[in-house]
Protein backbone atom coordinates (compact mmCIF):
# COMPACT_ATOMS: atom_id res chain seq x y z
CA UNK A 1 0.00 0.00 0.00
CA UNK A 2 0.66 3.69 -0.43
CA UNK A 3 2.80 5.24 2.55
CA UNK A 4 1.13 8.48 1.23
CA UNK A 5 -0.69 10.19 4.20
CA UNK A 6 -1.79 13.43 2.24
CA UNK A 7 -3.53 11.34 -0.32
CA UNK A 8 -4.00 7.69 0.17
CA UNK A 9 -4.85 5.65 -2.67
CA UNK A 10 -8.32 3.94 -1.00
CA UNK A 11 -10.97 5.98 0.06
CA UNK A 12 -14.06 4.51 2.19
CA UNK A 13 -15.80 7.97 3.43
CA UNK A 14 -16.07 11.82 2.56
CA UNK A 15 -16.41 13.66 5.78
CA UNK A 16 -17.79 10.45 7.43
CA UNK A 17 -20.30 9.37 4.84
CA UNK A 18 -19.18 6.32 2.49
CA UNK A 19 -18.31 7.03 -0.46
CA UNK A 20 -20.50 4.21 -2.53
CA UNK A 21 -23.32 5.29 -0.65
CA UNK A 22 -22.95 8.52 -1.92
CA UNK A 23 -22.52 7.22 -5.69
CA UNK A 24 -25.57 5.42 -5.35
CA UNK A 25 -27.81 7.45 -3.58
CA UNK A 26 -26.96 10.55 -6.18
CA UNK A 27 -25.61 8.65 -9.52
CA UNK A 28 -21.77 9.16 -10.84
CA UNK A 29 -20.05 11.36 -12.45
CA UNK A 30 -20.97 13.68 -9.07
CA UNK A 31 -18.89 15.98 -7.53
CA UNK A 32 -19.21 15.86 -3.72
CA UNK A 33 -18.14 19.10 -1.40
CA UNK A 34 -17.47 19.18 1.94
CA UNK A 35 -18.03 22.77 3.64
CA UNK A 36 -16.49 21.92 6.46
CA UNK A 37 -13.33 22.28 4.62
CA UNK A 38 -13.96 25.28 3.02
CA UNK A 39 -15.32 26.64 6.51
CA UNK A 40 -11.66 25.77 7.93
CA UNK A 41 -10.32 27.45 4.95
CA UNK A 42 -12.25 30.68 5.34
CA UNK A 43 -10.80 30.82 9.31
CA UNK A 44 -6.95 30.27 7.89
CA UNK A 45 -7.54 34.08 6.45
CA UNK A 46 -9.56 35.80 8.93
CA UNK A 47 -6.35 38.27 9.52
CA UNK A 48 -6.86 39.85 6.52
CA UNK A 49 -9.66 42.60 6.99
CA UNK A 50 -11.70 41.14 4.23
CA UNK A 51 -11.43 37.48 2.46
CA UNK A 52 -13.24 38.49 -1.40
CA UNK A 53 -14.10 34.73 -2.65
CA UNK A 54 -13.00 34.76 -6.42
CA UNK A 55 -16.04 32.74 -7.31
CA UNK A 56 -14.92 31.89 -10.64
CA UNK A 57 -12.92 28.75 -8.79
CA UNK A 58 -16.79 27.40 -8.29
CA UNK A 59 -19.63 29.23 -8.18
CA UNK A 60 -22.55 26.92 -7.24
CA UNK A 61 -25.18 29.74 -5.22
CA UNK A 62 -24.82 27.30 -2.25
CA UNK A 63 -21.56 27.49 -1.99
CA UNK A 64 -21.54 31.33 -2.20
CA UNK A 65 -24.71 31.42 0.40
CA UNK A 66 -22.96 29.44 2.94
CA UNK A 67 -19.24 31.51 2.05
CA UNK A 68 -21.64 35.09 2.38
CA UNK A 69 -23.04 34.03 5.86
CA UNK A 70 -19.41 33.24 7.07
CA UNK A 71 -19.11 37.23 6.17
CA UNK A 72 -16.88 36.57 2.83
CA UNK A 73 -17.60 38.76 -0.40
CA UNK A 74 -17.17 37.88 -3.82
CA UNK A 75 -15.43 39.32 -6.86
CA UNK A 76 -17.44 38.76 -10.18
CA UNK A 77 -16.08 38.48 -13.61
CA UNK A 78 -18.97 38.54 -16.09
CA UNK A 79 -22.66 39.45 -15.93
CA UNK A 80 -23.38 35.85 -14.53
CA UNK A 81 -21.29 35.57 -12.00
CA UNK A 82 -23.07 38.84 -11.06
CA UNK A 83 -26.24 36.93 -11.71
CA UNK A 84 -24.87 34.24 -8.83
CA UNK A 85 -23.95 36.26 -6.35
CA UNK A 86 -27.16 38.69 -6.49
CA UNK A 87 -28.95 35.10 -6.16
CA UNK A 88 -26.88 34.21 -3.56
CA UNK A 89 -27.91 37.20 -1.76
CA UNK A 90 -24.92 39.52 -1.84
CA UNK A 91 -25.42 42.97 -1.72
CA UNK A 92 -22.89 45.49 -3.95
CA UNK A 93 -23.79 48.49 -1.46
CA UNK A 94 -22.68 46.80 2.07
CA UNK A 95 -19.09 47.82 3.69
CA UNK A 96 -17.15 45.76 2.27
CA UNK A 97 -18.87 45.75 -1.01
CA UNK A 98 -20.38 42.81 -1.33
CA UNK A 99 -19.65 42.44 -5.24
CA UNK A 100 -16.87 43.82 -7.32
CA UNK A 101 -16.65 43.30 -10.78
CA UNK A 102 -13.07 42.48 -11.91
CA UNK A 103 -12.41 41.68 -15.53
CA UNK A 104 -10.08 43.57 -18.71
CA UNK A 105 -13.22 44.35 -20.50
CA UNK A 106 -16.92 45.46 -19.99
CA UNK A 107 -19.27 43.11 -21.88
CA UNK A 108 -22.52 45.17 -22.79
CA UNK A 109 -24.43 43.02 -20.37
CA UNK A 110 -21.87 43.17 -17.52
CA UNK A 111 -21.53 47.29 -18.38
CA UNK A 112 -25.68 47.78 -17.40
CA UNK A 113 -25.41 45.51 -14.61
CA UNK A 114 -22.83 47.41 -12.63
CA UNK A 115 -24.41 50.92 -13.28
CA UNK A 116 -27.78 49.59 -12.41
CA UNK A 117 -26.29 48.06 -8.89
CA UNK A 118 -23.63 50.19 -8.25
CA UNK A 119 -21.08 47.66 -8.34
CA UNK A 120 -17.78 48.85 -7.69
CA UNK A 121 -15.20 47.97 -10.61
CA UNK A 122 -11.62 47.19 -10.47
CA UNK A 123 -10.61 48.37 -13.62
CA UNK A 124 -8.27 46.11 -15.98
CA UNK A 125 -7.86 48.04 -18.91
CA UNK A 126 -7.72 51.71 -19.37
CA UNK A 127 -10.54 51.73 -22.03
CA UNK A 128 -13.07 50.44 -19.10
CA UNK A 129 -12.22 53.93 -17.57
CA UNK A 130 -13.79 55.63 -20.50
CA UNK A 131 -16.57 53.53 -21.06
CA UNK A 132 -17.62 53.28 -17.11
CA UNK A 133 -17.12 56.67 -16.84
CA UNK A 134 -19.48 58.03 -19.86
CA UNK A 135 -22.50 56.22 -18.27
CA UNK A 136 -21.68 56.21 -13.91
CA UNK A 137 -18.95 59.49 -13.76
CA UNK A 138 -18.21 60.28 -10.35
CA UNK A 139 -17.89 56.58 -8.65
CA UNK A 140 -15.00 55.07 -6.68
CA UNK A 141 -12.64 52.69 -8.90
CA UNK A 142 -9.66 50.18 -8.58
CA UNK A 143 -7.19 49.85 -10.42
CA UNK A 144 -5.68 46.04 -10.87
CA UNK A 145 -2.01 47.06 -11.74
CA UNK A 146 0.05 44.23 -14.04
CA UNK A 147 3.23 44.83 -11.98
CA UNK A 148 5.48 43.89 -14.85
CA UNK A 149 6.07 40.20 -13.40
CA UNK A 150 3.64 36.65 -12.99
CA UNK A 151 3.65 33.25 -11.81
CA UNK A 152 1.46 30.22 -12.08
CA UNK A 153 1.43 26.49 -11.98
CA UNK A 154 1.40 26.68 -15.83
CA UNK A 155 1.78 29.41 -18.22
CA UNK A 156 -1.23 29.85 -18.75
CA UNK A 157 -2.44 30.82 -15.44
CA UNK A 158 0.26 33.02 -14.97
CA UNK A 159 -1.03 36.57 -15.37
CA UNK A 160 1.06 39.59 -14.80
CA UNK A 161 4.38 40.26 -17.25
CA UNK A 162 4.31 41.70 -20.81
CA UNK A 163 3.05 38.51 -21.92
CA UNK A 164 -0.20 38.45 -19.79
CA UNK A 165 -3.36 40.22 -21.12
CA UNK A 166 -4.42 41.23 -17.56
CA UNK A 167 -4.32 44.66 -15.48
CA UNK A 168 -3.32 48.25 -16.03
CA UNK A 169 0.52 47.61 -16.91
CA UNK A 170 2.42 49.93 -14.08
CA UNK A 171 4.04 52.27 -16.51
CA UNK A 172 0.33 53.50 -17.81
CA UNK A 173 -1.18 54.43 -13.96
CA UNK A 174 -0.75 57.97 -14.41
CA UNK A 175 -2.99 57.74 -17.74
CA UNK A 176 -5.23 55.76 -15.89
CA UNK A 177 -5.57 59.01 -13.69
CA UNK A 178 -5.89 61.45 -16.10
CA UNK A 179 -9.02 59.30 -17.81
CA UNK A 180 -10.19 59.16 -14.24
CA UNK A 181 -10.02 62.98 -13.89
CA UNK A 182 -11.65 63.38 -17.02
CA UNK A 183 -14.91 61.65 -15.59
CA UNK A 184 -14.56 62.16 -11.85
CA UNK A 185 -13.61 59.03 -11.13
CA UNK A 186 -11.58 58.46 -8.20
CA UNK A 187 -9.08 55.17 -7.36
CA UNK A 188 -9.99 54.61 -4.13
CA UNK A 189 -8.40 50.71 -4.09
CA UNK A 190 -5.85 48.72 -5.75
CA UNK A 191 -5.58 45.96 -6.43
CA UNK A 192 -2.65 42.99 -7.90
CA UNK A 193 -3.41 39.42 -8.98
CA UNK A 194 -0.41 37.89 -10.43
CA UNK A 195 -1.22 34.52 -11.47
CA UNK A 196 -2.89 31.25 -9.95
CA UNK A 197 -1.17 28.81 -8.12
CA UNK A 198 1.83 30.54 -7.64
CA UNK A 199 4.40 30.59 -4.57
CA UNK A 200 5.17 32.14 -1.41
CA UNK A 201 7.93 33.58 -3.22
CA UNK A 202 6.72 35.36 -6.41
CA UNK A 203 3.69 36.51 -4.19
CA UNK A 204 5.89 38.28 -1.50
CA UNK A 205 7.46 40.19 -4.33
CA UNK A 206 3.74 41.48 -4.88
CA UNK A 207 3.84 43.83 -1.57
CA UNK A 208 7.09 46.58 -2.85
CA UNK A 209 5.48 46.62 -6.07
CA UNK A 210 1.50 47.54 -4.53
CA UNK A 211 3.77 50.12 -2.20
CA UNK A 212 5.37 51.82 -5.38
CA UNK A 213 1.98 51.78 -7.29
CA UNK A 214 -0.18 53.34 -4.36
CA UNK A 215 2.39 56.05 -3.87
CA UNK A 216 1.69 56.83 -7.28
CA UNK A 217 -2.22 57.56 -7.24
CA UNK A 218 -2.00 59.41 -3.53
CA UNK A 219 -3.84 59.53 -0.45
CA UNK A 220 -7.19 58.68 -2.49
CA UNK A 221 -6.12 54.67 -1.71
CA UNK A 222 -8.37 53.34 1.15
CA UNK A 223 -8.20 49.57 0.00
CA UNK A 224 -5.26 46.99 -1.38
CA UNK A 225 -5.98 43.87 -2.61
CA UNK A 226 -3.34 41.24 -2.80
CA UNK A 227 -5.25 39.12 -5.27
CA UNK A 228 -5.28 35.25 -5.05
CA UNK A 229 -2.98 33.30 -5.95
CA UNK A 230 -2.25 30.72 -2.95
CA UNK A 231 -1.64 27.53 -3.76
CA UNK A 232 -2.85 24.18 -2.25
CA UNK A 233 -1.20 20.76 -2.16
CA UNK A 234 -1.96 18.53 -4.51
CA UNK A 235 0.82 15.93 -4.36
CA UNK A 236 2.06 14.05 -1.19
CA UNK A 237 5.23 16.25 -1.42
CA UNK A 238 3.07 19.97 -2.06
CA UNK A 239 2.93 21.71 1.35
CA UNK A 240 0.83 24.25 2.73
CA UNK A 241 1.51 27.94 2.14
CA UNK A 242 2.89 29.71 5.59
CA UNK A 243 -0.18 31.74 6.17
CA UNK A 244 0.85 33.94 9.01
CA UNK A 245 4.05 35.08 7.10
CA UNK A 246 1.98 35.84 3.89
CA UNK A 247 -0.09 38.24 5.96
CA UNK A 248 2.94 39.53 7.86
CA UNK A 249 4.20 40.62 4.46
CA UNK A 250 1.24 42.27 3.17
CA UNK A 251 0.57 44.26 6.89
CA UNK A 252 3.52 45.31 6.98
CA UNK A 253 3.24 47.18 3.76
CA UNK A 254 -0.24 48.18 4.58
CA UNK A 255 1.10 49.56 7.35
CA UNK A 256 3.62 51.66 5.96
CA UNK A 257 1.21 53.00 3.50
CA UNK A 258 -1.38 54.45 6.24
CA UNK A 259 1.79 56.20 7.92
CA UNK A 260 2.16 57.50 4.46
CA UNK A 261 -1.58 58.76 3.76
CA UNK A 262 -2.12 59.01 7.37
CA UNK A 263 -5.46 57.31 7.33
CA UNK A 264 -6.78 53.59 7.32
CA UNK A 265 -6.17 51.25 4.32
CA UNK A 266 -7.97 48.04 4.18
CA UNK A 267 -6.22 45.30 3.35
CA UNK A 268 -8.01 42.57 0.86
CA UNK A 269 -7.31 38.88 -0.44
CA UNK A 270 -8.84 37.41 -3.02
CA UNK A 271 -8.82 33.74 -2.87
CA UNK A 272 -10.26 31.07 -5.60
CA UNK A 273 -8.53 27.98 -5.29
CA UNK A 274 -7.61 28.12 -1.92
CA UNK A 275 -10.84 28.15 -0.54
CA UNK A 276 -12.03 25.45 -2.02
CA UNK A 277 -10.28 23.08 -4.22
CA UNK A 278 -9.48 20.83 -1.53
CA UNK A 279 -13.25 20.62 -0.15
CA UNK A 280 -13.89 19.04 -3.56
CA UNK A 281 -14.14 15.46 -5.09
CA UNK A 282 -15.44 13.79 -8.25
CA UNK A 283 -16.60 10.76 -7.72
CA UNK A 284 -16.90 8.65 -10.97
CA UNK A 285 -17.95 4.86 -11.44
CA UNK A 286 -15.34 2.41 -13.22
CA UNK A 287 -17.06 1.09 -16.21
CA UNK A 288 -14.24 -0.67 -18.24
CA UNK A 289 -10.88 -1.99 -17.82
CA UNK A 290 -8.83 -2.65 -20.77
CA UNK A 291 -5.11 -3.51 -22.15
CA UNK A 292 -3.47 -1.50 -24.85
CA UNK A 293 0.28 -3.46 -25.14
CA UNK A 294 1.74 -2.24 -21.46
CA UNK A 295 -1.39 -0.28 -20.23
CA UNK A 296 -3.94 -1.02 -18.35
CA UNK A 297 -6.78 1.58 -18.59
CA UNK A 298 -9.45 2.21 -16.29
CA UNK A 299 -12.06 3.74 -17.59
CA UNK A 300 -15.00 5.59 -16.11
CA UNK A 301 -18.30 7.05 -16.54
CA UNK A 302 -16.69 10.99 -16.01
CA UNK A 303 -14.39 12.44 -18.72
CA UNK A 304 -12.80 16.30 -19.80
CA UNK A 305 -16.03 17.42 -19.82
CA UNK A 306 -16.29 16.90 -16.46
CA UNK A 307 -12.98 17.89 -15.12
CA UNK A 308 -10.70 19.28 -17.67
CA UNK A 309 -7.55 20.68 -15.85
CA UNK A 310 -5.53 17.90 -16.66
CA UNK A 311 -6.13 17.96 -20.80
CA UNK A 312 -5.83 21.87 -20.51
CA UNK A 313 -2.40 22.16 -18.31
CA UNK A 314 -1.73 18.77 -17.42
CA UNK A 315 -2.61 19.26 -13.75
CA UNK A 316 -2.44 16.83 -11.02
CA UNK A 317 -5.20 15.50 -9.75
CA UNK A 318 -4.99 12.39 -6.89
CA UNK A 319 -7.14 9.78 -7.03
CA UNK A 320 -8.49 6.90 -4.83
CA UNK A 321 -10.93 4.21 -5.16
CA UNK A 322 -13.52 2.97 -3.47
CA UNK A 323 -14.25 -0.74 -3.27
CA UNK A 324 -17.91 -1.51 -3.46
CA UNK A 325 -17.00 -4.83 -1.99
CA UNK A 326 -14.06 -7.80 -1.92
CA UNK A 327 -10.61 -6.82 -0.25
CA UNK A 328 -8.29 -4.96 -1.34
CA UNK A 329 -6.25 -7.22 -4.07
CA UNK A 330 -2.90 -5.12 -4.06
CA UNK A 331 -1.64 -2.82 -6.16
CA UNK A 332 -1.55 -1.44 -10.09
CA UNK A 333 0.12 1.17 -12.44
CA UNK A 334 -2.68 2.42 -14.43
CA UNK A 335 -3.91 4.92 -17.25
CA UNK A 336 -7.05 6.72 -16.13
CA UNK A 337 -9.59 7.77 -18.71
CA UNK A 338 -13.10 8.66 -19.26
CA UNK A 339 -15.59 8.19 -21.92
CA UNK A 340 -15.22 11.01 -24.30
CA UNK A 341 -13.90 10.37 -28.19
CA UNK A 342 -11.02 11.93 -27.67
CA UNK A 343 -7.98 10.40 -26.87
CA UNK A 344 -6.66 13.38 -24.30
CA UNK A 345 -9.57 12.49 -22.50
CA UNK A 346 -6.90 10.98 -19.72
CA UNK A 347 -6.74 11.98 -16.11
CA UNK A 348 -3.54 10.96 -15.77
CA UNK A 349 -1.52 12.84 -18.06
CA UNK A 350 1.69 15.55 -18.21
CA UNK A 351 1.86 18.85 -19.85
CA UNK A 352 1.96 18.46 -23.21
CA UNK A 353 -0.50 15.64 -23.59
CA UNK A 354 1.83 12.87 -22.44
CA UNK A 355 -0.02 9.56 -20.74
CA UNK A 356 1.06 8.91 -17.46
CA UNK A 357 0.99 6.03 -15.07
CA UNK A 358 -0.57 6.60 -11.78
CA UNK A 359 -0.24 3.62 -8.90
CA UNK A 360 -3.54 2.68 -7.58
CA UNK A 361 -5.60 -0.12 -6.01
CA UNK A 362 -6.64 -2.82 -8.30
CA UNK A 363 -9.94 -2.46 -8.93
CA UNK A 364 -13.07 -3.77 -10.40
CA UNK A 365 -15.71 -2.59 -12.67
CA UNK A 366 -18.69 -0.97 -10.77
CA UNK A 367 -16.09 0.37 -8.51
CA UNK A 368 -16.00 4.12 -8.05
CA UNK A 369 -13.21 6.40 -9.19
CA UNK A 370 -12.55 9.38 -6.68
CA UNK A 371 -10.84 12.60 -8.74
CA UNK A 372 -9.41 14.42 -5.40
CA UNK A 373 -8.66 18.10 -4.59
CA UNK A 374 -11.75 18.85 -6.93
CA UNK A 375 -13.33 21.96 -5.42
CA UNK A 376 -11.46 24.50 -7.52
CA UNK A 377 -11.93 25.08 -11.72
CA UNK A 378 -13.60 21.74 -12.39
CA UNK A 379 -17.13 21.71 -12.05
CA UNK A 380 -16.62 25.91 -12.97
CA UNK A 381 -15.27 24.42 -16.04
CA UNK A 382 -17.02 21.51 -16.87
CA UNK A 383 -19.22 21.58 -20.80
CA UNK A 384 -21.63 19.65 -22.63
CA UNK A 385 -19.01 18.24 -25.24
CA UNK A 386 -20.01 14.89 -26.93
CA UNK A 387 -23.44 16.34 -25.26
CA UNK A 388 -22.76 14.88 -21.94
CA UNK A 389 -25.22 15.91 -19.35
CA UNK A 390 -23.11 17.89 -16.99
CA UNK A 391 -22.71 16.47 -13.14
CA UNK A 392 -24.84 16.79 -10.40
CA UNK A 393 -23.37 18.87 -7.30
CA UNK A 394 -23.47 17.55 -3.49
CA UNK A 395 -22.83 19.31 -0.32
CA UNK A 396 -22.08 17.89 2.96
CA UNK A 397 -23.17 19.80 5.83
CA UNK A 398 -23.53 18.81 9.25
CA UNK A 399 -23.14 14.79 8.44
CA UNK A 400 -25.87 15.51 5.69
CA UNK A 401 -25.16 15.09 2.09
CA UNK A 402 -27.33 17.47 -0.05
CA UNK A 403 -28.20 18.10 -3.52
CA UNK A 404 -26.85 21.52 -4.62
CA UNK A 405 -27.36 20.79 -8.70
CA UNK A 406 -29.07 18.22 -10.24
CA UNK A 407 -27.74 16.18 -13.06
CA UNK A 408 -28.51 17.87 -16.13
CA UNK A 409 -31.33 16.26 -18.70
CA UNK A 410 -31.58 15.89 -22.26
CA UNK A 411 -34.17 18.76 -21.86
CA UNK A 412 -31.55 20.97 -19.90
CA UNK A 413 -29.51 19.82 -22.88
CA UNK A 414 -31.70 21.25 -25.79
CA UNK A 415 -33.32 24.00 -24.00
CA UNK A 416 -31.22 26.87 -25.95
CA UNK A 417 -31.43 25.34 -29.45
CA UNK A 418 -33.60 25.44 -31.92
CA UNK A 419 -34.61 24.47 -35.69
CA UNK A 420 -35.78 27.31 -37.59
CA UNK A 421 -38.80 26.75 -40.25
N1 LIG B 1 -8.43 37.21 -8.76
C1 LIG B 1 -8.33 37.32 -10.10
C2 LIG B 1 -8.42 38.63 -10.72
C3 LIG B 1 -8.15 36.15 -10.88
O1 LIG B 1 -8.04 36.27 -12.19
C4 LIG B 1 -8.10 34.90 -10.25
C5 LIG B 1 -7.95 33.67 -11.02
C6 LIG B 1 -8.23 34.84 -8.85
C7 LIG B 1 -8.38 36.02 -8.14
C8 LIG B 1 -8.20 33.56 -8.08
O2 LIG B 1 -7.00 32.89 -8.23
P1 LIG B 1 -6.70 31.61 -7.30
O3 LIG B 1 -6.71 32.07 -5.88
O4 LIG B 1 -7.79 30.63 -7.57
O5 LIG B 1 -5.38 31.10 -7.75
N2 LIG B 1 -8.44 27.50 -14.42
C9 LIG B 1 -7.14 27.59 -13.79
C10 LIG B 1 -7.06 28.77 -12.85
C11 LIG B 1 -7.39 30.09 -13.51
C12 LIG B 1 -7.37 31.25 -12.56
C13 LIG B 1 -7.89 32.49 -13.17
N3 LIG B 1 -7.89 33.63 -12.32
C14 LIG B 1 -6.83 26.28 -13.08
O6 LIG B 1 -7.64 25.35 -13.15
O7 LIG B 1 -5.77 26.12 -12.48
Amino acid sequence: MSTSTLFPTLRREISGLSVVDLADRFGTPSYVYDLATITARIADLRAFDTIRYAQKANSNIAILDRMRRQGVVVDAVSAGEIHRALAAGFCPRTQPRGIVYTADVFDQAALDLVVQHNIPVNIGSPDMIDQLGRVAPGRDIALRINPGFGHGHSQKTNTGGPQSKHGVWHEEIDDCLIRADRHGLTVTSMHMHIGSGTDIEHLSMVCEAMERACQQVGRTVTTISAGGGLPVPYRDEDSYVDIERYFGLWDTTRNRLQDQFGHTVELEIEPGRFLVAESGFLLAELRAIKQMGDNTFYLLDAGFNDLARPILYGAYHPISIAHRGGANAGELDVVVGGPLCESGDIFTQAEGGFVAKRRLPKAQVGDIVVLEVAGAYCFAMSSNYNSKFRAAEVMIEGGQAKLIRRRETPADLLAAECIPE
